[in-house]
């Protein structure tokens, strides 16, 4: 086991990696003193917020843990210096988002963040310190990390105080909305690095909740790499899904059906299977833009297109469902009400990151619709920040709901673009009173079934199924497709 001593532990970056991660280990870890610092005074003042529910991010069960090690031995706070030079062992979990300009710009990862994190530990470290990446980052930022580290300040230079590093990259598979039982039941640790004694120290330290034989440990660039792979092969498995929804919608098949059918093969699975609007998040479509980045820079543009094509596919899903929402409103929303349940990007977050209700929404916006827009977590200002970043030619209106019969109020239709479990089993009969006739609701994320619709008068269009308005009475699927093809002869 590992001679080195860890007491003290830094992470930079009180984000939706760093809090609930540093909050579990600080839980699991009672003897390990843990300061999560950030730049944004703001945000950890809501950390340090004596009302639990004011905490910045959402995360179902981290209220509970935060009351528990909060000023025991988590800390929260803004002061950089200090926290940094008593640690033993410093996380780096700062934002890595896609470059915007420059060299590789819409691709490449930005990593000014990072960089700016490892020149703060250069700078106020002291003895050695183990720096851990914590971020998802490209293959082989660990030795750019290394780099930065191996710079001293003049002041150090002239004080002569010595100082080691030893890099490791512990790359987080956290999913926000489950990210605390995720974070104490992992399906493994990966572990990447070149010094054992390091390694071993971090081994120690998640042996506290984790076994042994879930904790892999592997050279550094492995470890950066199954990142990046594991995120583009669940993202590919969504592509995959929902192309086959576009068919199920085209052909009569019920998508639902299908991903039970081949999730029942234990060589597929039946995870990661549901059709929806497209994914979101801050990591999927990052991390395979920067894989098809980095796969054009070593070379091989063959692999780069065909990662490309996962991206490619959920844009293509987000701009199908709004075109299918315009042409069954007659081809026009200009001046109509439309409802949209739920804009963060998954259920049981606040995060909107990359959300597929953003696009989504400013489509209709553009096109002159009039939005009521209900999500249980998300904030007005978090949308209005997603609008405006998302520049586009507004020509409709916008509002927050406070509840869902107020958001269906006189709208023309509801898009359904989030799995919130009070989405589910809905009182229709009462919402579609409220609702201007002919009224439709688009279910992009199947949590309306027919049989609550039924006798409402309401029109359903559900992703990956056959438009509720085609059937007739005792008509199965089937027979609906030998009807319209019929009727298109
Ligand atoms: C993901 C990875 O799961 C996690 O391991 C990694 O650390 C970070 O990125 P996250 O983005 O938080 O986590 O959520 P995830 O549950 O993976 O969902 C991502 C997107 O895919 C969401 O928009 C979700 O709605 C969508 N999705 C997921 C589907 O459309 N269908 C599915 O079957 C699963
Ligand atoms: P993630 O989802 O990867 O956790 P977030 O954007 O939620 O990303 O969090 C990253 C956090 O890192 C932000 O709160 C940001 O203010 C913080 N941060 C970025 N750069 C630095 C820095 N140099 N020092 C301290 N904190 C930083």
């Amino acid at each position: 086991m590992s001679s080195i001593k860890i007491q003290k532990i830094c992470c930079i970056g009180a984000g939706y990696v760093g809090g609930p991660t540093m909050s579990v280990i600080a839980d699991k870890c009672p003897d390990l003193e843990i300061r999560v610092v950030d730049i944004n005074k703001e945000r950890i003042d809501a950390w340090n917020d004596s009302d639990l529910n004011k905490l910045p991010i959402f995360e179902p069960g981290l209220d509970r843990i935060i009351s528990r090690t909060r000023g025991r031995n988590l800390f929260f706070s803004t002061e950089m210096e200090k926290s940094i030079s008593d640690a033993d062992m410093i996380f780096i979990s700062v934002n890595t988002p896609t470059k915007t300009k420059g060299l590789g710009a819409g691709q490449a990862s930005d990593l000014s963040w990072v960089e700016a994190s490892a020149r703060q530990v250069a700078k106020y470290a002291k003895g050695h310190t183990i720096v851990i990446e914590k971020s998802t980052l490209p293959v082989r930022t660990a030795q750019a990390i290394k780099e930065i580290l191996k710079t001293t300040d003049k002041e150090t230079q002239k004080n002569e105080i010595s100082k080691t590093f030893s890099v490791l990259s512990n790359p987080e598979f956290l999913a926000e909305g489950t990210a605390i039982n995720d974070l104490e039941k992992p399906d493994r640790v990966l572990i990447g690095g070149e010094d054992s004694d390091s390694i071993d120290a971090l081994v120690k330290i998640y042996l506290n909740w984790v076994p042994y034989e879930q904790i892999i440990c592997t050279n550094l660039w492995s470890s950066e790499l199954s990142k990046l792979a594991a995120n583009a092969f669940l993202a590919q498995r969504i592509s995959s899904i929902n192309s086959i929804s576009a068919f199920c919608e085209a052909t009569g098949a019920d998508v639902q059906e299908v991903a039970k059918a081949i999730g029942t093969d234990k060589r597929i699975g039946n995870q990661f299977l549901s059709a929806g609007p497209g994914f979101g998040g801050s990591c999927f479509k990052k991390d395979i833009l920067n894989l098809v980045y980095l796969s054009g820079y070593f070379g091989l543009p063959e692999v780069a297109n065909y990662w490309n094509q996962v991206v490619v596919l959920n844009t293509w899903q987000q701009d199908r469902i709004y075109k299918i929402v315009l042409e069954k409103l007659f081809g026009t929303v200009n001046g109509k009400n439309i409802a949209i349940l739920g804009f963060s990007f998954k259920a049981n977050t606040n995060d909107t990151r990359e959300s597929p209700a953003i696009r989504i929404s400013s489509d209709l916006l553009e096109e002159g619709a009039i939005l009521s827009i209900y999500d249980p977590k998300v904030t007005f200002e978090r949308i209005e920040e997603d609008f405006e970043k998302f520049s586009f030619n507004n020509q409709g209106i916008w509002k927050m709901a406070n509840s869902i019969p107020e958001a269906l109020k006189n709208v023309d239709a509801v898009l359904i673009l989030t799995a919130w479990d009070e989405f589910f089993g809905l009182d229709w009969n009462y919402l579609a009173s409220l609702m201007r006739s002919p009224a439709w609701v688009f279910d992009t994320r199947s949590v309306v079934n027919r049989q609550e619709i039924d006798n409402t008068g309401v029109n359903l269009w559900k992703l990956g199924a056959v438009s509720y308005t085609h059937l007739r009475a005792h008509e199965t699927v089937l027979d609906v497709v030998c009807r319209l093809l019929l009727e298109k002869k």
